[in-house]
């Protein structure tokens, strides 16, 4: 694959100053020459109501849109109650519907968090694991990128400050690059 890859990011909160779109705003500044990342909002993604599957709204069809025409996916989740956020899970049922038209299939994805706890993410993105079972994705398994205590490497400009995370963020994308390469080899 010569051309540049091309990544789908979007981010589980709507929050304004999200930690979560932080990690995305930082991976814009990290990702390798070989790729291309495009930051997708999930506002306007509305509830899912399965007796309207088969009219999705305007937005939900520019998201799957935009996730077929991506080479692979990196998604910034927050963790709410020990679990995957209902924006991001909501966003994620919508582009899985109606059955037969899924389209996360054979998508990589990649998963990064930041919480305020001390897990990082870490049951969230497990979770978020399982769908991707179900899905047919293939999830990047390295590095897993858990932030925790974001407030102390968020700065309040919404800036990734730690270096450490900044370290990880760039392996993450650069494994997602080298994993979506292997996975188009014929
Ligand atoms: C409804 C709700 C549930 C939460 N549950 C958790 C949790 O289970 N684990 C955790 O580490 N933080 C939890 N938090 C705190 C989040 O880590 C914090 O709000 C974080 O800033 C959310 O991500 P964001 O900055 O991208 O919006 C929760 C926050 C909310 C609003």
């Amino acid at each position: 694959m010569e051309r540049p890859v091309n990544i789908l990011g979007f981010a589980g909160s709507l929050r304004k100053d999200s930690y979560n779109r932080s990690l995305l705003r930082a991976a814009l500044e990290l990702v390798p020459k070989n790729a291309r990342l495009e930051i997708f909002d999930l506002e306007g993604i509305p509830l899912f109501n399965q007796d309207l599957e088969n009219q999705p709204s305007e937005k939900v069809k520019k998201f799957k849109a935009k996730i077929r025409a991506a080479d692979a996916i990196l998604i910034a989740t927050p963790e709410y109650n020990y679990s995957v956020p209902g924006v991001l899970k909501n966003a994620i049922d919508c582009a899985s519907r109606p059955y037969g038209d899924n389209a996360f299939e054979h998508k990589p994805v990649a998963i990064m968090g930041a919480s305020i706890g001390m897990m990082g993410t870490a049951r969230a993105q497990y979770h978020l694991r399982q769908c991707f079972v179900f899905l047919s994705c293939f999830a990047l398994n390295h590095p897993e990128v858990m932030v925790p205590f974001a407030q102390e490497k968020i700065d309040k400009d919404g800036k990734v400050t730690d270096q450490k995370t900044r370290q990880l963020i760039r392996e993450l994308l650069e494994n997602l690059v080298a994993w979506t390469k292997r996975l188009k080899q014929e």
